[in-house]
């Protein structure tokens, strides 16, 4: 079933193929045989077969019998199959929600009291996902992450597993088909393309998605050398589990192949703060095209205290269209809302995003209703990022605005001058920053001031094996003292102000 499903135009066309065979005539007195059947393979199937996700099988009217109040119940209020659109958006070429008259014909049916009909009317029963075959051909390039345990009935897991590509050249990504090794536990799975979450998105899977293989023509641009992170939500079932995620690259077969960049857009805010308790912080993002472009899709991206998103998009003429509305955010589904008439962005279009967050303690999903939350990279920090992709109608990638990181800029000077004592720190609210800790003399803490790199100077460095102290000099703020640990290539840093106060950051080797 994955496999018809497998990029957005076949994607359409089975939406309209589980559309069609009822379109406008909602059966009078539907049988399981003959009328639902149809709609639950198609449609259930994927996720609801042994070795998936959901918890129970709906292979047979056996497996399906007892569920059927609980069909009911979910078909009814559209939480079932899982699709966060409200309604009258789109529409989405992976539209996942069922249509009218195939909701109507599973409630009728399941009101008639859920009969089954005559067998022979039966449908075959559904193929159901191959966890172990790759359902866009054999990758070019497979990458293979660690093995993670999870227990039964432990608290969820979040990992953030890095690997290298080593490729010598920049390749053109087409496609990317991330392959769970264990899907009864692997929740969902963000790859960021740099080292830490929140650098360049390459693709995301949840539970019952399908390979990202992106629209013709189109790539995803990897740099040479690029590692990939993988961001991994698990999700334990009753059982121990262990699972090896292998991720499937498909490449363009030139650099010329390709005739657009799928450029990847963040409108994002990351100076809010959400106070504790508060159960409907709201905050603004925005963006302006510079140039012409064409929207393929978007994706909301929050944490769990993520309520509602939306985006509105206003043209150069003054009019605007509303592009989405999520009113029921969930962070367990990473979904991306694939456009099936791409949106015309002309030079000066702007984006909108508005989103709310519920951090009070009615959210089930919150870690910590007593905490003022930050945008940060952890998924009990928040995020607030409203990702278009998007390809330039001039051209094949944007051309370089003016406005770029300068300390993105700085990096390769500062590994150069330093190898091996640099460290890139993701900043809440701030963003990239760069941490120079020398075995000898004097370092830095570089920070973003608009366009411009400024750096605090660190003093008084003293390493003993892993473990490094020192002193930061922060103008006008006075000294704060610095004590860190080194794993692997990760730098665990407290910073401790004046006062006693602690703080903890994370930052990577930058190489
Ligand atoms: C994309 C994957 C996916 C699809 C497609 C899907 N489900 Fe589910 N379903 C789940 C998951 C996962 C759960 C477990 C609850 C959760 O995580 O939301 C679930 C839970 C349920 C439940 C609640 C079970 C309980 O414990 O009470 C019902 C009923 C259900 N699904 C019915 C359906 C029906 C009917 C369809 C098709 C019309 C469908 N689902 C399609 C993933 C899916």
């Amino acid at each position: 079933m994955r496999k018809i499903k497998a990029c957005a135009t076949a994607l359409a066309a089975g939406a309209l193929v589980s559309g069609s065979a009822f379109a406008g005539n909602s059966v009078e007195k539907p049988t399981f045989a003959k009328d639902v059947a149809p709609i639950m393979f198609e449609n259930c199937a994927g996720c609801h077969s042994p070795g998936q996700i959901a918890p129970m099988s709906l292979l047979s009217y056996d497996e399906i019998r007892p569920w059927v109040k609980s069909i009911q119940k979910h078909v009814e209020a559209k939480t079932m199959p899982p699709w966060h659109s409200d309604d009258g958006y789109g529409p989405f070429s992976n539209d996942r929600s069922l249509t009218d008259d195939d909701r109507d014909t599973i409630l009728k049916w399941a009101k008639l009291g859920a009969p089954l009909g005559n067998k022979a009317d039966l449908p075959p029963t559904p193929d159901v996902p191959d966890n172990t075959e790759w359902n866009l051909g054999e990758p070019d390039h497979i990458l293979t992450l660690k093995e993670i345990t999870v227990p039964g009935n432990s608290p969820d897991q979040f990992h953030d597993v890095p690997v290298k590509t080593n490729f010598d050249e920049d390749r053109w990504v087409t496609a990317v088909e991330i392959k769970p090794g264990n899907s009864t536990v692997v929740h969902h799975v963000i790859l960021w393309q740099g080292e830490q979450v929140g650098q360049g998105w390459l693709s995301a899977w949840a539970a019952g998605g399908f390979p990202d293989k992106f629209p013709e023509g189109t790539g995803r641009l990897l740099k040479k050398g690029a590692t990939i992170l993988a961001d991994m939500h698990m999700h334990p079932s009753e059982v121990d589990a262990t699972d090896v995620t292998r991720i499937g690259l498909h490449f363009a077969d030139s650099l010329d192949d390709i005739e657009k960049e799928l450029t990847n857009l963040w409108v994002m805010n990351t100076d809010f703060a959400i106070p504790a308790g508060d159960p409907n912080y709201q905050a603004e993002s925005t963006h302006t095209f510079s140039q012409d472009s064409t929207i393929l899709s978007v994706t909301p991206h929050l944490h769990y205290r993520g309520k509602d998103f939306k985006y509105t998009a206003t043209f150069p003429d003054g009019t605007s269209q509303e592009l989405l509305q999520v009113s029921n955010y969930d962070f367990n589904w990473q979904t991306q809302y694939w456009f099936e008439e791409p949106i015309k962005a002309p030079k000066g279009t702007r984006i909108d995003c508005v989103a709310h967050w519920d951090n009070s303690e009615n959210n089930e999903f919150n870690p910590d209703p007593t905490k003022t939350v930050t945008f940060g990279p952890e998924s009990y920090d928040e995020m607030m990022i409203g990702f278009v992709d998007y390809i330039v109608d001039e051209g094949v990638r944007p051309k370089m605005e003016e406005k770029t990181d300068p300390i993105q800029d700085k990096l390769p000077d500062l590994v150069a001058k330093h190898p091996g004592v640099v460290f890139k720190v993701l900043i809440p609210g701030q963003g990239l920053s760069a941490v120079v800790i020398p075995k000898t003399g004097t370092g830095g803490w570089h920070i973003a001031m608009g366009s411009r790199a400024v750096m605090a100077p660190i003093t008084d460095i003293a390493w003993d094996g892993d473990n490094v102290t020192a002193n930061l000099n922060i103008p006008g703020q006075g000294v704060q003292s610095i004590s860190a640990t080194l794993a692997g290539t990760s730098l665990k840093i407290d910073i401790t102000d004046e006062k006693g106060k602690t703080n903890s950051i994370t930052g990577m080797l930058a190489q």
